[in-house]
């Protein structure tokens, strides 16, 4: 990682001028949570200047994908960084990720406030879910209030009629809306990475907004990333009491399998570094003595979350903490079994352990790398 920073220096040539920071009308409380939930370092902020690249897991990450496809970039990263190669190839987390403005735009205020407080997965076709926070009371009262500010207003539209439902099934059928979405059981397929599983809209969304943004998503926001589809309002509102009215509650995700039973060949260090703790949990629990000071959220606090001291990039990092690993990694696996949620059923009621598993927010270990790890641990953490 020290040597990325660098990067930044030594390819400045490659960097975009930062743009004045603009003042938006956010209250104190709306101010620092959007700071404790160091949201920018993946989203950027309605009326905010996006934050440098060398801090942004969103921008640094696409950035290395840029400089990728540039074959003269390519050549000058490949001479400064030994790893170049290897960078390329495991990036991938947090580059696409919704726009704040346009959710805030359409998105009902105490659904985002729900959301925050607990997590699901949204997009079917997006890996990792939004990290869970610890934000208090006071700073999620904020975000729901801004939230409710940047709602746009919309015309009022008939109230959905079962009537309609099924020539909006027919409409979104035919009209192109499952090359993108999934709709809970009526519909998956592979959808587009970015566009929700639309079980969730009714939740999300008032029903005279979702039609709105059938009609024209621009109308509802600028920064909608889902193209005119080219309704007319009858059809608009049949595919919106479509999506409001039928019954498309996927069932629960089936029972989650025993745990992995630890290796029992011989492990080092070498390979458990490799396989995990240096491909992602060095990420966010970085050693600062390596990284010019900086030690990541997950060593020095972030997204809410106080500091926890814990460095995972030296073997002594981690052998400090060797007793608190194996549970970390468990509830992460047993957590993203409960991040996906049925439309029907309640986040809040599903069981969600006290502290956030490891790695936060990104998709649980394989099964076979915890067993490597959990076999590494019993066998006394060796060299
Ligand atoms: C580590 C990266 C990361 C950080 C930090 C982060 N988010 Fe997100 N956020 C995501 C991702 C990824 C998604 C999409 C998740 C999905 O679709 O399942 C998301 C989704 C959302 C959504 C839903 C938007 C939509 O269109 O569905 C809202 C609202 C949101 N984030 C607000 C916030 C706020 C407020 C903060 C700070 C308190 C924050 N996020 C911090 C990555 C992040
Ligand atoms: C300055 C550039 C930079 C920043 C900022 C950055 N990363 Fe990365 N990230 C990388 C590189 C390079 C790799 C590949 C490292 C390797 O292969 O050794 C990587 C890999 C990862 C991986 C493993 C591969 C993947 O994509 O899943 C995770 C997880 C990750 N980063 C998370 C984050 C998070 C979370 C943040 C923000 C808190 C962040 N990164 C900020 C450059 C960056
Ligand atoms: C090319 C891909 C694509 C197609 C085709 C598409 N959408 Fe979308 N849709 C998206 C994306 C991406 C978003 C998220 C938009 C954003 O964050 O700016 C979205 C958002 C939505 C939302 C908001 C839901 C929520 O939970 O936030 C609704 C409702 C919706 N689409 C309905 C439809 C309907 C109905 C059709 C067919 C007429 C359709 N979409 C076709 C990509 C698509
Ligand atoms: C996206 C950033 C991120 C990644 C990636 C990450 N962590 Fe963390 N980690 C955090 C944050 C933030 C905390 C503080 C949360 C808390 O206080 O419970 C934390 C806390 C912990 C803790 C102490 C709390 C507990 O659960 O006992 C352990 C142990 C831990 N991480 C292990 C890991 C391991 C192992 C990995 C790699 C598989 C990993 N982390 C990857 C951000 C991250």
């Amino acid at each position: 990682m020290r040597f990325l920073i660098l990067s930044l220096v030594a390819l400045a040539g490659l960097a975009t001028a930062g743009e004045p920071p603009a003042e938006g009308p956010w209250s104190p409380a709306a101010e620092s949570a959007f700071a404790a939930g160091d949201c920018a370092l993946c989203h950027d902020l309605p009326d905010r200047t996006p934050v440098d690249r060398t801090e942004s897991c969103t921008s640094c990450h696409v950035w290395i994908r840029a400089v990728a496809a540039n074959p003269e970039a390519r050549a000058t990263a490949i001479e400064i960084f030994p790893k170049w190669e290897r960078y390329e190839k495991t990036v991938h987390s947090y580059m696409p990720v919704p726009d704040l403005a346009a959710a805030f735009a359409r998105l009902e205020p105490a659904w985002v406030r729900s959301y925050l407080v607990d997590p699901h997965d949204l997009r079917p076709g997006l890996p990792e879910t939004m990290p869970r926070f610890a934000l208090s009371e006071a700073q999620l009262d904020a975000l729901e209030q801004l939230v409710a500010q940047s709602n746009v207003p919309v015309p009022a539209t008939p109230k959905p009629d079962p009537a309609n439902v099924a020539e909006g099934a027919a409409l979104f059928a035919v009209r192109g809306c499952v090359a993108c979405h999934g709709f809970g059981k009526l519909h998956s397929g592979p959808p587009a990475s970015t566009a929700p599983d639309l079980v969730h809209a009714r939740a999300r969304m008032s029903p005279d907004r979702m039609r709105a943004w059938i009609l024209n998503p621009q109308s509802v926001s600028p920064h909608a990333t889902m193209a005119n589809m080219g309704f007319d309002e009858a059809e608009a509102t049949a595919v919106r009491d479509y999506l409001v009215l039928s019954d498309a509650a996927a069932p629960p995700a089936p029972p989650l399998g025993a745990a992995p039973a630890p290796t029992t060949e011989p492990v080092r260090w070498a390979q458990v570094e490799e396989r995990v703790f240096g491909r992602i949990c060095v990420h966010c629990h970085m050693d600062p003595a390596q990284n010019e000071g900086r030690a990541g959220p997950g060593n020095a606090g972030g997204f809410g979350w106080k500091a926890t001291g814990i460095e995972l990039q030296t073997l002594d990092g981690v052998r400090a903490v060797g007793d608190r690993i194996a549970d970390s990694l468990l509830r992460r696996r047993a957590e993203s079994h409960r991040d996906v949620v049925a439309w029907g059923q309640s986040p809040a009621s599903l069981h969600r352990p006290e502290r956030p598993g490891m790695p936060l927010g990104l998709p649980p270990l394989p099964d076979a790398d915890i067993a490597l790890v959990l076999g590494w641990i019993e066998q006394g953490m060796p060299e």
